[in-house]
């Protein structure tokens, strides 16, 4: 299984500490600081890989201050605290993910820990200029799973559509073949065996600044403009 977030990346992240010092850590793209110190947090929040204004006119600016400055922020700073109730600090997210999935027990912890590697997944899943077609063998392996991209698109909007309140669409590698599934609430391929290569937000927050209740051109968009497909390439190696 894929636990990682594609060979190699590593992101730059900045943390302003309390003193209003600025601490920088090369980490793994899922939080993990490894540099500063053990009062800091255990997790912290990923850069996004673009600024926040980079997806206008599609996603707006305040969209992304808010759905990643304050959602995906209130999810890093839950696991923390749940982390330290649960004993789980200094393990890996996909390990605190592993672990608590099912758990009824553990669903806050599972919540919070899945929604934070799902929304630093999901920033990765778009970028400026996106969209368009994949190519090389992610585009053969859409062909031969789906039958065309026209098709695989098809499916995929119709997967988005009929997520039923809070979740996420997700295109997935799971075998040899890739899979179009639909994950409520905060439900990670991840969970599932699935190996995650694109991925899209359908809860409200996600678009509802800038389409409101239109969802159907929030996914629209997201495939025709945002769709960032040599991450997903990237996903499949
Ligand atoms: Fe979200």
């Amino acid at each position: 299984m894929n636990l990682t977030f594609g060979k190699g990346w590593v992101a730059m992240l900045v943390l302003v500490s309390l003193s209003g010092t600025v601490i920088a850590a090369n980490a793994q793209a899922q939080g993990k600081t490894s540099s500063a110190g053990e009062n800091a947090p255990a997790f912290i929040l990923p850069a996004l890989p673009y600024a926040q204004d980079a997806l206008e006119p599609h996603l707006s600016a305040r969209t992304l201050s808010v759905h990643y400055g304050k959602h995906h922020q209130a999810y890093v700073d839950n696991l923390n605290k749940l982390a330290v109730g649960a004993k789980m600090t200094g393990q890996s997210l996909e390990s605190i993910i592993l672990q608590s999935a099912g758990k009824a027990d553990q669903a806050g912890l599972f919540n919070n820990a899945a929604q934070v590697w799902n929304h630093t997944f999901f920033w990765k899943s778009m970028k400026p200029g996106g969209g368009g077609v994949p190519t090389g063998r992610l585009a053969e392996q859409i062909n031969v799973s789906f039958g065309s991209f026209d098709a695989f698109k098809t499916a995929f909007s119709e997967a988005a559509m009929t997520q039923f309140g809070s979740g996420w669409a997700w295109l997935v590698k799971d075998g040899d073949m890739l899979k179009i599934v639909k994950t409520s609430n905060a439900d990670t391929p991840l969970a599932h065996g699935q190996t995650a290569l694109l991925a899209c937000d359908v809860w409200e927050h996600a678009y509802y600044i800038d389409y409101q209740n239109r969802r159907k051109d929030f996914v629209q968009t997201f495939l025709d403009h945002l769709a960032n497909w040599d991450f997903a390439a990237s996903q499949m190696e």
